[in-house]
């Protein structure tokens, strides 16, 4: 894992090394100032010699400053490596979310995803730019404090070292409960954050039904999970740094006494154990990094597993290697006994035969759940058909890469999505090159004009996240806008006017039958009214394609659509005043 992540690393490489170098000063200048001291104190401490005892605290002083030096450097090369990587790897998942396809987001909860991009993220970056130094300096002042202690007297270190069996068992401990606590911490925050993110979004609904308190409820319940997730992880840390820091103090005690007696029958000098002195106390500072570093490598580990499955989850529609650009469309839509379903076993259309000639309007009726919006999906390319063929001009649209196709397609979907921005900046979405006056144009076909001048700032005032300050009505104009300026050869409406007013809807179609001449659109609606004029009608029951053909045609069969029809347009005539009531 840490491997496939150094890849971030990478680029840094030179300040890295830089970071490395500072490390590798630092941890040398510690090991040597204690020497210095036992230097001064046995040598010119102890003979009286003054000029001598004045060059080994220049010494010790150059040293010092060499110590705040390189800490300095390596804290920022650190830190400005961190910030890099961290930015990196998220804008690499982004990327990758923005390439997954919708079967991904569907069935992923966001505030999950968002807690991958923004915390997991963070504890990864905390152990590749820190942890790695950290754990090479950390690892090497060990051992050399060691071999020094050694070497400056074999035998008072080896007495020292008597307390290494106890840390060893007492990290051993920790780290064992470390892993399972700190993999707990990931997972409920990232809970937590799901749940919260969920519950705002849908905080209209809580409201309207008064489930604040269950709602809440439900939160404290997850809140509390990872409160207790954060207690349990924190008081293993709790526990053991005191630990060491009793161990350190027993050291201390050990060289005293040991060190002490050697002293007093004078086979030791004092210079050496307040060298030992010093050695002990940074001794364990290291011990307890590394420990601490171990908690945080095993955070890191559970959030950098979760981040690598995300970035290595392969987007289940990806473009073909020999995928080519898919040239100016024409707009025949041809489907070939296609069949789809979303899950394996549950099939939602079934031989969709069906061909859309260019340049024509074809409207898709029919009940709730037919699978109305999953063939638009399909032309879409948002899911790729489990069987047959769905071809575009003649081309498989699996041959060609996606975005040449939906780059010349227009969507206004059935739960049309609103930036927050101007009304400008959401019709520009579909062509961010455009003018002001394409805008403009764009909009008044769509009669956004005729709300958007009432407004303060006309087209340039600010629309709240998801269109909160608009009426539904008005967002779906919004959408059908951005559909036109993006001037797209195939134009897909899923239920684009279902919110807006008949008489509204009925200049929105005249407008786009002009613009349309030439494209092909498909249609998909429930008020019938919005498709008696569509060249052709397909009625959707239960995934299938049942009657097919103009509406006078179908009202002649007196099938499915006549039904529909009338049960919409009889009832209102013949009682229209209860139906105009009731609407
Ligand atoms: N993302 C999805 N994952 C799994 N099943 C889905 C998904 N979207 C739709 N379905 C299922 O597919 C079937 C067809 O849904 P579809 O959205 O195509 O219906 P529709 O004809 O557009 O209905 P409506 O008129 O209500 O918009 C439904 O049974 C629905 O439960
Ligand atoms: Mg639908």
């Amino acid at each position: 894992m840490l491997w496939y992540l150094l890849v971030f690393v990478r680029p840094y490489a030179l300040r890295m090394i830089g970071a490395f170098c500072a490390m590798l000063a630092v941890t040398g200048l510690t090991l040597y100032t204690p020497f210095l001291v036992k230097e001064a104190i046995d040598g010119p401490i102890a003979s009286g010699d003054i000029p001598g005892l004045n060059q080994i605290v220049l010494l010790l002083l150059l040293a010092f400053i060499g110590l705040y030096l390189g800490s300095m450097a390596q804290r920022y090369l650190l830190s400005w490596v961190g910030q890099k990587v961290l930015a990196d790897l998220r804008s690499e998942l982004f990327r990758h979310l923005q390439e997954l396809p919708l079967s991904y987001h569907d069935s992923h909860i966001i505030g999950v995803t968002i807690s991958r991009v923004i915390s997991d993220v963070g504890v990864i970056n905390q152990l590749l730019s820190q942890g790695l130094i950290t754990l090479t300096g950390d690892s090497l002042l060990l051992g050399g404090i060691i071999i020094v202690m050694l070497s400056l007297n074999a035998q008072l270190a080896l007495v020292t070292f008597s307390i290494i069996p106890v840390i060893v068992i007492a990290t051993m401990i920790f780290a064992r409960r470390a892993k399972v606590a700190f993999r707990n911490t990931r997972a409920r925050n990232a809970t937590m954050i799901g749940d919260l993110a969920e519950n705002l979004s849908g905080i209209r609904v809580i409201q309207a039904f008064a489930n604040e308190s269950s709602t809440s409820l439900r939160f404290d319940e997850v809140n509390q999970a990872n409160r207790d997730a954060h207690i349990d992880a924190m008081s293993l840390s709790f526990i053991f740094l005191p630990t060491v820091e009793f161990l350190s103090m027993a050291a201390t005690g050990i060289v005293l006494l040991f060190g002490g007696i050697s002293v007093a029958q004078g086979n030791l000098t004092l210079g050496t154990v307040i060298a030992f002195l010093a050695y002990v106390n940074r001794f364990f500072l290291p011990v307890q990094e590394l420990s601490q570093l171990y908690a945080t490598m095993q955070t890191a580990m559970a959030g950098g597993e979760r981040v690598i499955n995300l970035l290595n989850t392969e987007p289940a529609i990806k473009d073909k290697d020999t995928a080519a650009e898919m040239p100016p469309i024409a707009g025949r839509i041809e489907f070939q006994a296609v069949h789809f379903g979303y899950r394996e076993g549950l099939p939602v259309l079934r031989d969709i035969n069906l061909e859309i000639p260019a340049g024509t309007m074809v409207a898709l009726v029919g009940p709730t759940g037919a699978g109305k919006t999953s063939i638009a999906n399909l032309i879409a390319r948002f899911y790729d058909v489990s069987d047959g063929a769905l071809r575009i001009d003649g081309i498989d649209i699996r041959d060609v890469k996606q975005r040449s196709m939906r780059r010349q397609m227009g969507l206004v979907s059935q739960d049309p999505f609103i930036f927050a921005g101007s009304i400008a900046d959401n019709i520009r979405f579909g062509k961010p090159a455009a003018s002001l006056e394409e805008v403009v144009a764009a909009g008044e076909l769509a009669n956004v004009g005729e709300f958007a001048r009432d407004l303060p700032l006309g087209y340039e005032t600010e629309i709240y996240e998801d269109g909160a300050n608009l009426s539904v009505g008005q967002r779906q104009l919004i959408s059908i806008a951005r559909a036109i300026l993006a001037d797209p050869r195939i134009l897909i409406m899923d239920e684009a006017t279902s919110s807006v007013d008949m008489v509204t809807e009925a200049l929105i179609q005249d407008a786009l039958k002009k613009l349309l001449s030439e494209r092909s659109a498909i249609v998909i609606a429930h008020r019938l009214s919005t498709i008696v004029n569509a060249d052709m009608i397909c009625v959707v029951d239960d995934g299938r394609i049942h009657e097919m053909g103009t509406h006078t045609e179908l009202l002649a069969q007196r099938g499915l659509y006549f039904d529909l029809y009338e049960r919409q347009f009889v009832e209102m005539a013949v009682n229209p005043v209860e139906h105009n009531f009731c609407r």
